[in-house]
């Protein structure tokens, strides 16, 4: 008896010099990602390995836990681009914006219209892994009042809707593009977590996909989603990560 073993690709056939990160943590000290600048420049060097060279690094904004602001955002922004155009790293191109917690800190921001976008006016918002916000809706309307495109970030992690689909055309009719977390396609969040992304692939509801890198443990899985078969079911989405590149 043998078993077939499902074709491996490498990751540089994933990303080419197009494809741009929408979702990572690399920004260093500010939030639960890279802790210092060796570490962002450790992670950029390994995802430059994999052919990701085009970066909107997202870190959190999240109440009192992760307080940070734009200003903070971008002067983080600029050590790191110093130190890759110092280190010869000529050839990455890293932006800022964040990942924002659907919270009363969020809806603050927005009054203000204090938002850093991935470009244009697209906005990565989170809500929590335990419940949704009482306010969701509303959130996502004020969202798109203030004229900004709401992009959440894996939907497929928010179990408390893996037992009503429904929840997720609900969401995509109240205007809410998805971010697939790549990871998401192995079992490092779960077998549900999983079946939840193969079905909202299947279903053509993703619109983007991200990394969401933290660490290098992340970076060491992300090499298990290098089949034909994955490559098979992401390509558009990946060729629609190419939009935000500048
Ligand atoms: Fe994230």
């Amino acid at each position: 008896m043998f078993f077939l073993k499902e074709k491996s690709v490498p990751l540089t056939t994933f990303f080419n010099d197009s494809f741009v990160d929408i979702h990572s943590h690399l920004l260093p000290g500010i939030d639960d990602g890279a802790k210092n600048i060796e570490h962002t420049i450790s992670l950029i060097s390994k995802m430059k390995s994999y052919g990701i060279k085009n970066f909107i690094t997202t870190p959190h904004v999240l109440g009192d836990v992760y307080p940070n602001t734009s200003i903070i955002i971008n002067e983080k922004l600029e050590v790191v681009r110093d130190v890759l155009n110092k280190s010869g790293y000529n050839d990455i191109n890293i932006n800022a914006a964040a990942e924002y917690m659907m919270d009363e800190k969020f809806s603050e921001l927005l009054e203000k219209n204090d938002i850093l976008t991935l470009k244009e006016n697209f906005v990565l918002v989170e809500m929590s892994y335990f419940n949704a916000p009482y306010n969701l809706y509303e959130v996502l309307f004020e969202i798109q009042l203030k004229g900004y495109k709401p992009v959440l970030a894996h939907p497929e992690r928010y179990i408390f809707y893996h037992n009503d689909f429904q929840n997720y055309y609900k969401l995509k009719k109240s205007g809410c593009l998805f971010q697939l977390n790549l990871l998401s396609l192995t079992e490092q969040y779960g077998k549900g977590v999983k079946n939840t992304a193969e079905k909202l692939i299947k279903e053509n509801l993703y619109d983007f996909v991200g990394t969401d890198t933290h660490h290098e443990n992340h970076l060491r899985l992300l090499k298990k989603i290098g089949t034909k078969k994955n490559y098979k079911k992401i390509e558009n989405l990946l060729k629609n990560n190419t939009k935000f590149l500048i």
